[in-house]
């Protein structure tokens, strides 16, 4: 028997699995799994994530999901992107659309999610993770090993499901992890983008 198919065998059924999976590894039933619960953990954009449509911004590359029987509970996004800090072109890890079923929540779900995003970043040997974040939920960022960016204002482009995405400005709310290849320091400088977020 694989580790896996123990694993498996020894899993009641409805306890929470997670895999991390390639984009082009998705079928329609998993992108219609995972919009299905990030409608419900993002009511306020819930008209992004219709039907198969399993992201807002940028198509992550990587998802972390976890899974109680078919129903997805936790999932998360990440995708390899050069942005522009100051004057230097920098490698990271955008990583979006972290969520927990909303009525599990609270339950320790989110932080094994963001111990699997940790195993993503080094598997995609990205020196730096990087995401922006509301203030609420902050905290259960840093509590994780993500560190907040002081006074660094980020460029990107508006999420769009149906026209021209504009050009935002946030000078709050960017953090990092350091991932565990060799890494320059963080540059100093506003954060460009030069396109969506995960
Ligand atoms: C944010 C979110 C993913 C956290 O998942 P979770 O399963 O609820 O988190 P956990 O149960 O693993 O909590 C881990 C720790 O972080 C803390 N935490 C979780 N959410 C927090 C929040 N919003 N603010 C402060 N602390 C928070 C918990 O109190 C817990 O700390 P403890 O172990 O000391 O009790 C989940 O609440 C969620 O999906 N929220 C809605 C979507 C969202 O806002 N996503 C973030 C987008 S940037």
């Amino acid at each position: 028997m694989t580790d896996q198919a123990a694993s498996a065998a020894t899993r009641t059924p409805y306890e929470p699995h997670f895999t991390t999976i390639a984009e082009g590894s998705l079928g329609l039933d998993d992108h219609e799994a995972i919009a299905a619960m990030l409608s419900r953990a993002f009511p306020d954009y819930a008209h992004w994530y219709q039907g198969p449509r399993s992201w807002a911004g940028m198509q992550p590359e990587l998802r972390v999901v976890a899974r109680s029987g078919e129903i997805v509970v936790a999932h998360a996004g990440v995708r390899r992107q050069f942005v522009t800090v100051g004057e230097t072109d920098l490698l990271v890890g955008c990583v979006g659309m972290v969520a927990v079923s909303p009525i599990l929540q609270g339950t320790g779900l989110g932080g094994q999610l963001l111990r699997l995003v940790d195993a993503a970043l080094d598997h995609l040997a990205v020196p730096f993770g990087a995401l922006e974040a509301a203030e609420r939920v902050q905290p259960f960022y840093l509590k994780h090993g993500w560190e907040l960016l002081e006074g660094v204002t980020g460029h990107y482009n508006d999420f769009t499901a149906d026209g021209a995405s504009t050009l935002v400005s946030s000078d709050s709310g960017w953090l990092i992890r350091p991932g565990n290849v060799v890494r320059p320091d963080w540059p100093a400088g506003d954060l460009h983008w030069n396109g969506q977020l995960v």
